[in-house]
């Protein structure tokens, strides 16, 4: 398949609306939690930027779609914008559920440069849901929260994982249709908006930081969750947990590669670093260490 040809835009829109799950945020199973799972629900610290995230991506998502004229485009994008709205319901639902306080913030101004901020969106997109992989395999090891708590939170990475996946798509065609001189820079760009996508979420983390200071979240809430944490390891599962997911889709479609080829680059620097630096492990490695029988991922293959 030519990537760039109405083949390959149809094959993309077509797998995004087949795989879209229908579901209402209101009647998911929502668990009854105890007082220590409530605790340590109220105490994220990140549910108001969270909220705020999804409703301003729905926004975003849907006035770029007022822009596109090719109606195979138009429709898919059109309902990812719909399944972002449906992402702040959800986070909606469950702030009202658990007396999370996360206030609604007053929606900045989107209306302007609508390309750019859809692209800007989206390869934020694939940075949090490469990261995010990673974060949620962590809590979902260390049960932080009840499982069928973090089944519902599934729902919404595996979306994520399908909207990365299409705009990746969206992005080669686009740039494919401009011609082979667009085709050509479309790593640069890449590269471009990721450092955009790192310096925004780098100041989220700077002001998060200053806004909690460690107050709300505490120290044994973080323990929990990062007990034992090494960056070797979660790049691991970063990696890893980005095959396993992609792997849920047509093998023929692209992939988000920039971000995981970095980490394959970087994770086999760290392994040989850490071979010439001891080179006689003693026991389990970090994966191994990660790995204390706590159950499959939802989703998870038994693939051997
Ligand atoms: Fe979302
Ligand atoms: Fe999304």
């Amino acid at each position: 398949m030519k990537i760039g040809s109405e083949e390959h835009r149809d094959a993309f829109c077509r797998h995004f609306r087949q795989t879209f799950t229908a579901y209402d945020p209101k009647t998911l199973p929502w668990p009854v939690l105890d007082d220590e799972a409530l605790q340590r629900l109220r105490a994220v610290p990140f549910w108001e930027e969270v909220f705020y995230t999804e409703r301003r991506a729905g926004a975003i998502v849907a006035a770029f779609t007022e822009t596109v004229d090719d109606p195979v485009l138009k429709d898919a994008i059109a309902l990812q914008g719909w399944e972002e709205a449906r992402h702040a319901t959800l986070i909606r639902v469950m702030i009202d559920k658990y007396g999370l306080d996360a206030p609604e913030r007053p929606m900045e101004d989107i209306s302007t440069n609508i390309e750019t901020r859809f692209k800007d969106f989206g390869f934020g997109e694939c940075l949090d849901s490469f990261l995010g992989f990673g974060l949620f395999k962590i809590a979902w090891q260390s049960e932080f929260l009840p499982r069928e708590m973090l089944k519902i939170f599934e729902t919404l990475m595996y979306e994520e994982t399908r909207h990365i996946v299409f705009f990746i798509n969206w992005m080669a065609y686009t740039e494919a249709q401009k011609g082979w001189a667009a085709r050509a820079i479309l790593p640069l760009k890449s590269l471009h908006y990721y450092a955009r996508a790192l310096r925004r979420l780098a100041g989220l983390a700077k002001r998060g930081k200053e806004s909690n200071d460690g107050k709300n979240f505490a120290a044994t809430q973080v323990s929990m969750f990062l007990d034992g944490f090494k960056f070797r390891q979660f790049l691991e599962d970063c990696y890893a947990e980005n095959s396993r997911r992609m792997s849920a889709f047509e093998p023929e479609l692209l992939r988000p590669s920039f971000l995981p080829q970095l980490a394959e680059t970087a994770l086999r620097a760290l392994r040989l670093w850490s071979t010439q630096a001891k080179p006689q492990p003693n026991s389990a490695t970090p994966s191994e260490n990660f790995a204390t029988g706590s159950g499959d991922m939802p989703g998870q293959r038994s693939n051997s």
